[in-house]
Parts: structure tokens; sequence; C-alpha cells
């Protein structure tokens, strides 16, 4: 079999890409490892940028995303049990959209099912050699002879060691926290997202619905999930999310969904080799503080997809030989911006002199201007290149 582009995962990164190079008339094939159904309640990010959402309109992928989606204009920290929100669009003039990641990925699936090209789920063994990509699916090998490899199988996934190891520069921070997310069925306790800062460690309250909230909590890095029961779960929020205002109170309810993510910030440069070409959390990973992830992985692609068109197009390849170059801007600039929330935000140790380097610059982000704006352009997110 023969294609154009081989693309390794069927995540944001892959499923986008695949169908930006479907409105440029470029063949693709997708193989994912995971069951349709697996990836399409993987619960994980909530938060697009307004590029994100730009883009996804533009190449005909908003039609759900914008009936359902919940349209944020500011976002609180909450320190020393007062709340103090950043008016993200007043400062910006952008706003955020809360929508789940699985809800964009069973509308990627079904916009590529709906072109008809090859979506593979379950395949096995995959494997990527120079051009030549191949799987098992339900004991048959299959491989595709292919122009180039999209790499876009996230963090674990096996396209980054296509590149030898004595090409790539690996620069990469462990952080002691994780976060233990729950998705409870619940009305949110606010109409915006809460980033609570508290001597016990970080909480966040999101939401996916009006009738479903999205709650984290900083834990030390080795958590294991079964040691947090429902009850400690909502105690612990409680406290961490408490504040001098006797309107607030936290809504509790059945707990849908309890997992562990693990906080690391990761980039490998390049991000391409020859003909193989990284993307998404297969390149770059940020811990989640910033809401970066899936943005920074729909960006990479809208980077790439034009670097194929030119391509095939008969424009030359210049869009493709700046690709990394081009990504890595926007790729430093979202770690630096995931670090400092991150380090602005959990309880690292006891050091008394950290603690009040960190409520400094939280009285800091909320009582300035500039510092608030500098915080609200960066999570709004940036013009795509
Ligand atoms: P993935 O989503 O990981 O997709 C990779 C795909 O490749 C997967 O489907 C996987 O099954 C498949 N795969 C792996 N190995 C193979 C193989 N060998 N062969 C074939 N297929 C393979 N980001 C945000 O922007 N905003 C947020 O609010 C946010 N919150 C987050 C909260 C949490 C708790 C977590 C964990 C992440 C969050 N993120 C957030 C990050 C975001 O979820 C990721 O950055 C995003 O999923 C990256 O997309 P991707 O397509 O690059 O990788
Ligand atoms: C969500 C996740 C994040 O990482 C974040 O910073 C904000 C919200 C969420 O899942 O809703």
């Amino acid at each position: 079999m023969r294609t154009q582009v081989g693309i390794v995962g069927a995540g944001p990164a892959g499923l986008v890409l695949a169908h930006l190079l479907h409105l440029n008339g470029i063949d693709s094939v997708v193989v994912e490892r995971q069951t349709r159904d697996h990836v399409e309640k993987r619960i994980r990010a909530g938060v697009l940028e307004h590029g994100t959402v730009d883009l996804l309109t533009a190449a005909g992928l908003g039609d759900r995303l914008l009936r359902e989606r919940m349209v944020h204009h500011g976002v609180e920290l909450l320190f020393d049990r007062v709340g103090h929100r950043v008016p993200l669009t007043e400062l910006t003039g952008r706003e955020i959209t809360i929508y789940g990641q699985h809800e964009l990925v069973k509308d990627l699936i079904s916009a590529r099912l709906d072109t008809e090209r090859p979506l593979h789920f379950e395949a096995a063994d995959v494997q990527v050699d120079g051009t030549e990509l191949t799987f098992h699916v339900d004991g048959t090998q299959t491989t595709v002879e292919c122009d180039f490899i999209a790499g876009c199988d996230g963090f674990h996934g096996i396209s980054r060691a296509g590149i030898p190891p004595s090409a790539l520069t690996v620069f990469e921070r462990e952080y002691p926290h994780a976060w233990l997310g729950v998705l409870a069925q619940a009305p949110p306790a606010s109409d915006e997202l809460v980033y609570a800062y508290h001597d016990r460690g970080f909480a966040l309250h999101s939401m996916r619905t009006p009738d479903i909230t999205r709650l984290y909590l900083q834990v030390p890095a080795d958590t294991d999930a079964a040691d947090w029961p429902d009850a400690r779960i909502w105690d612990e929020l409680r406290t961490r999310l408490d504040r001098d205002d006797p309107r607030w109170q936290l809504n509790e309810g059945p707990i849908l969904e309890k997992s562990v993510a693990a906080m690391r910030s990761f980039v490998v440069t390049p991000m391409q080799h020859e003909q193989l070409f990284l993307a998404g959390d297969a390149a770059h990973i940020v811990p989640p503080t910033g809401a970066k992830g899936l943005n920074l992985a729909v960006a990479d692609v809208a980077v790439l997809a034009e670097g194929f068109a030119e391509y095939y197009a008969g424009r030359g390849s210049g869009l493709l030989r700046r690709y990394s170059e081009t990504c890595l801007r926007r790729v430093w600039r979202v770690q630096h911006f995931s670090w400092w929330m991150t380090s602005m935000l959990h309880r690292v140790d006891d050091d008394p002199f950290t603690r009040e380097l960190q409520l400094s610059q939280l009285r800091y982000v909320t009582s300035s201007t500039a510092a608030a704006t500098t915080l609200a352009e960066n999570y709004v997110g940036f013009p795509m290149a």
C-alpha cells in the first residue's frame, strides 16, 4: 500500500493533521494502537485557546464544538482565602473555550470517517522504518510506503525512537508532584476556573458542562489513586478551595472518573529527522497548569499541514525545512509559561522563603495590569504562526 503521509497516533495531533491534509487533497493513513472506544473516553484536557477554536472552525470541525462549548472570559486565582479574577478578555480581546478533549476526539474521528480515508484502530506492533510504516490489524500485517511519516503518538509512542539519539537533544524536568483528577456529577460551583494556591497544595476547579465539574488536587508524584477514596478527595477539595465568602460552596456529587497524571516538562530538538516529523506530545510535554498541551499539539500540526500543502502544490519544501524551528519558538514560550504557572501555584517543600515568593508573585499578577496581562496573553494563547 502507498500513501503520501503516514500518521502514527489518533490523538488530537494525528486527527487534526489528517483532516487538514484531507482539505488540501493530500492522502494519509492514520494508525492507532488503542480501540476507538478507548480514545473517545480518555478524559484529559478541557481548555481550548481562542486560536485553536478558530483553526478547528475554519477547518469545518467546529459545529458541535461551537454549539456545546462553554466560553469563559476570565479565570480566578485563589490564595489566602480570597479569590482574584484575571479578566482575560478585557486584557487581551480573546476568550477561552471549555470543551472536553474526548468530545473533540469524537468529532475528529467522525470527520475522518466521513472522508472515507483510512483510520486503523487496534493496530498492534506499529513500526516506523524510514518511510515504511508497518502494523498488524486482526493478525494481518500491513506495510504502507509513505513519502513522509508524522509521529503523533504521544509521549509514550514509538516514533521518537525513529530519530537516532545522536541527532537529538533532550530537555527534561520532572516535578515532585502529580495531579489527582476527578470528574464529578455536580454543577460547577463557579462560572469560571479557579486555580487555588493553598498551604496543603494546589487545587483546580474546572468544569465540562453545566452539570459536570472537573477537579484536580496536587499530590506527591508517586501517588496511587486507590489511596484516595471519594470522601478523602472531597475533604481535601473543600479545604483547599475554601474562602472567606459565605456564598461559596463546593458542589459535591458522584465521582465518575479518577486518575493520577504525572507532571513533566520535556522537549526534543529538532522535531524532524529526514522524512519523519514529530508533533504534539511525541515531541514535547508541559505540566498541565497552563492548560497548553492539546493547544500546542494543534499548533504543531497547523504548521506541518501548511508545509505538506506547499510541498505537494509544487512550491518547494521551505516550510517543511523550517518546521522544527517554527514550532520550537512557540514550544519554548509555552514551556516557560507552564513551568511558571506550576512554580507559582504548587507547594514544593516547607521552605518559608519559597512560600513568600509565591504569594508575592500571586499578589503581583492579581494587582498589576501589566503582570495580569502577561498571564492573560499567554493563557488565551498567541495567534497561530
Ligand atoms: P495524545 O493525545 O497522547 O495522542 C497520541 C495517540 O497515539 C494516542 O491515541 C495513543 O493511543 C496513540 N499511540 C501511542 N503509541 C502508539 C503506537 N505505538 N502506535 C500507534 N498509536 C500509538 N492540554 C491542554 O491544552 N489543555 C488542558 O486543559 C489540558 N489538561 C490536561 C489535563 C490532564 C490531566 C492531562 C493528562 C493532560 C492535559 N493536557 C491539556 C494535555 C493534553 O491532553 C495533551 O497534550 C494532548 O493529548 C496531546 O495530544 P497528542 O495528539 O499529541 O497526543
Ligand atoms: C483543565 C485542565 C488543566 O490542565 C487546566 O490548566 C485547566 C483546566 C481541565 O481539565 O478542565
